[in-house]
């Protein structure tokens, strides 16, 4: 593979309040998958140029948190939280120990992250070691950027799901050293116990050793719902606060990623900041199950990253589109603008998930993962020419999804649901 240019109109999020918007541009990717320019169409340019004239190239969309197993269980209406976790989800994983029902259904998931544009998402699977093992080969198979953790479950857990907190460690491990950093980086591993009332606390110790000696990630969910945290305070009353179970056990730091946050005090968001840990904010998930509202203002005031996250099966979409939009809607007291919610769907997410250096925009260096957009697939009747930049990034986030994406590429190549 020699030097290939893409022309056309090039949008990029430089900052969460600047992007860059280029009528006429010209991406350049060179032999090992990474930009070597992005700017104005350069006549001149002697390697190949691939035409995309009409078409918008933006990056690779980030999903900072889902569920593979739980494709299917979208839309099941539970009560609650911990009601629906015991309806249908628990059973939807149990599932997972039959091989052929791993490969149908993480397939499945795999083309729809393509389908959908997204390149970098962070994801669990179930407690089963083999079931994480297929998801990580279909992953590689799919040609997409994500991290992976076998979920753990050592207390207070359903039969066929509950663990031995040794056994969890030791599969965690196992899966840790074949995949983390595989396939040139593209695949890693994050250690996942589930959550703070299904996990010992010897478990989350142990996880935060394992982490900084592999340099995986941690993933988790904290806070999700008022009940979880009464939960939490009844199994763990020696903690005066939920953050304080992460603090004790070492979890908290850069590599680690907690969904939903969003029954925590100021002091809570502020200790997160400080520790370098970052939320996935699901904003999808958290209205189909009527658990609440993160509050952005607060998160931001204390200084907590934050990325998107459509918490598939809690999540009703598998688009990053719609968590642009929900996180939007879901906010009283501030607005989210198009800037803001495209630069969480790529720059923050790729912050989020410590790989600002190598996604999330078009700066030189950086891997060439990003999605050809033909704006007609939001509305027949649009040109992407006539439009603002305001404009086009305001149609993809109140009304885009994956019929918008004509293709998508990660490092340069070209991904497709015929893996
Ligand atoms: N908290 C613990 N497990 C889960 C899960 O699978 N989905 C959601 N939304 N919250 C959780
Ligand atoms: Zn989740």
């Amino acid at each position: 593979m020699t030097r290939t240019a893409y022309r056309a109109r090039i949008i990029h999020a430089k900052n969460e309040k600047e992007v860059e918007d280029i009528p006429d541009g010209m991406l350049v990717v060179d032999a090992k998958g990474r930009i070597e320019s992005c700017g104005d169409y350069d006549p001149s340019f002697q390697d190949k140029v691939v035409d995309l004239a009409g078409r918008l190239v933006i990056p690779g969309l980030v999903d900072v948190h889902s569920h593979i197993p739980q494709l299917d269980e979208r839309g099941k209406h539970g009560a609650t939280l911990l009601d629906w976790l015991e309806h249908y989800i628990f059973p939807a994983e149990r599932s997972f120990a039959d091989e052929r029902t791993v490969v149908d259904v993480a397939t499945r998931f795999f083309k729809k992250l393509i389908l959908n544009g997204t390149t970098m998402s962070g994801l669990y699977s179930t407690v089963h070691e083999d079931a994480t093992n297929r998801c990580f080969e279909i992953a590689k198979a799919s040609g997409v950027r994500c991290y992976i953790g076998k979920v753990m479950m050592d207390m207070h857990s359903p039969e066929g799901l509950l663990e031995t907190t040794q056994d969890s460690l030791k599969k965690s491990e196992r899966l840790c050293s074949k995949w983390h950093n595989a396939e040139g980086g593209r695949l890693k591993y994050a250690f996942t116990p589930r959550f703070a009332p299904t996990c010992s606390l010897e478990l989350w110790k142990e996880v935060a050793k394992l982490s900084m000696d592999s340099g995986a990630y941690i993933q988790s969910h904290i806070a999700e719902t008022k009940d979880e945290n009464a939960r939490v305070r009844e199994l763990f009353p020696e903690f005066s606060d939920y953050v304080e179970l992460f603090e004790d056990t070492k979890v908290l730091g850069p590599r680690t990623v907690l969904a939903h946050a969003i029954y925590l005090s100021d002091g809570e968001y502020r200790r997160l900041a400080k520790s370098g840990t970052k939320i996935a904010h699901c904003p999808t998930s958290n209205f189909f199950l009527k658990s609440g509202w993160m509050p952005v203002s607060k998160v931001e005031k204390a200084g907590v990253i934050y990325g998107l996250g459509t918490d598939v099966g809690a999540g009703i979409s598998m688009s990053v589109f719609t968590q642009m939009r929900h996180a939007d809607f879901t906010q009283l007291d501030c607005t989210i603008t198009p800037v803001k919610a495209f630069y969480l769907a790529t720059m923050g997410g790729a912050k989020v998930m410590g790989m600002e250096d190598e996604i999330g925009n078009f700066q030189k260096t950086k891997f060439a993962d990003f999605n050809v957009i033909d704006i007609c697939g939001v509305e027949p009747r649009y040109h992407l020419g006539g439009l603002s930049t305001d404009e086009v990034l305001s149609l993809l986030m109140y009304r885009g999804d994956g019929r918008a994406i004509e293709s998508t590429y990660v490092a340069g190549k070209k991904i497709c649901v015929d893996f």
